[in-house]
């Protein structure tokens, strides 16, 4: 039979994150720069996976890929397929744990090839259901923001019992976006968050809503078109994050840099606590010199997204 093949890509989570957890607004886009390729082909015998984290059967695999493995089983249980006779290969550009969405776009493209190995029509809240599957193993809690920007590869806006809303970009600018080299644990940062809301209530909720109300903010700023205005919004965002212990030493002294360098605005992107920062500015030169600077206080890679491709 002929192989199965799905793509994805990655997602920068621009403004919200965390809060978003908590019912408040957050806007995302994706990352074209990254991401993965599925690939299924027929074997004999049980289901082999190879990808960078594991390689080895499925049917071993609850201690490595837990939320992949019961996604892949669930997804051939929707197709009514049997669970054998595949090799899932996945090939990935997208670094895991630093908040760019790996683990979400892991998922989306391995469901996306299942479904083209065996022809079936794939809407978005079928293929949004089940990867909900494997992001509530991975994170425990998760908004489904991750998901749906990667799903809808679109500026969104989303929020987390009303969904998500497409956002009409008129940015002109470059979004530079720079890996602390540091595995970020998202489902260990949430979880932090919310223990900090019950140690400190009031700090704590006052910061998710400011989060909140600056993504309201930014929508505007996006539609726009003004880069000065978001950047403002950006640096106050990174801001409320630390607060509420989400950022660290790393992530806190590449912001700086950024800004020093003539970045419009900065914060660190996703889950925090390692991971990436993202920056932002309206000339080539600029981030040019932000990359360097950024390269020189230690960022392990760095990508600049040029804002009016999406
Ligand atoms: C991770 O990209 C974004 C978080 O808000 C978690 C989530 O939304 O599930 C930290």
């Amino acid at each position: 039979m002929k192989s199965g093949i799905g793509q994805a890509t990655g997602k920068i989570v621009l403004m919200g994150e965390h809060a978003v957890v908590y019912g408040k607004k957050a806007v995302a886009l994706p990352f074209f720069s990254v991401g993965i390729k599925t690939t299924i082909n027929d074997i004999e015998g049980p289901i082999r996976i190879e990808s960078a984290c594991y390689t080895g059967l499925l049917k071993d695999a609850q201690k490595a890929i837990p939320g992949l493995k019961y996604l892949i089983e669930k997804t051939l249980e929707h197709l009514n397929i049997p669970t054998k006779n595949l090799e899932i290969m996945i090939d990935s550009s997208i670094p895991a744990q630093r908040g760019l969405g790996s683990s979400a776009s892991v998922s989306v493209s391995v469901v996306r090839s299942l479904f083209n190995k065996y022809d079936q029509e794939l809407d978005n809240k079928t293929l949004s259901d089940l990867v909900f599957l494997a992001e509530t193993i991975h994170h425990n809690n998760p908004s489904g923001l991750d998901a749906t920007v990667i799903i809808e590869e679109s500026f969104i806006s989303f929020e987390k019992d009303k969904g998500l809303k497409h956002i009409d970009s008129n940015l002109k600018g470059y979004l530079i976006v720079a890996d602390t080299g540091m595995f970020g644990n998202t489902k260990e940062s949430v979880s932090n968050v919310q223990e900090r809301l019950k140690r400190e209530p009031e700090k704590t909720k006052e910061a998710i809503d400011n989060l909140g109300k600056l993504s309201e903010e930014a929508i505007h700023d996006i539609e726009s078109g003004n880069l000065e205005h978001l950047g403002k919004l950006m640096t106050s965002a990174h801001d409320k994050l630390k607060n509420i212990g989400v950022s660290n030493e790393t992530l806190d002294r590449l912001v700086t840099s950024a800004l020093k360098n003539n970045a419009l605005g900065a914060k660190l992107t996703g889950g925090g606590n390692g991971g990436c920062m993202i920056a932002i500015t309206d000339t080539m030169v600029d981030a040019k010199n932000i990359v360097d600077a950024l390269l020189e206080q230690g960022a392990k890679h760095t990508w600049i997204y040029h804002l009016k491709e999406l």
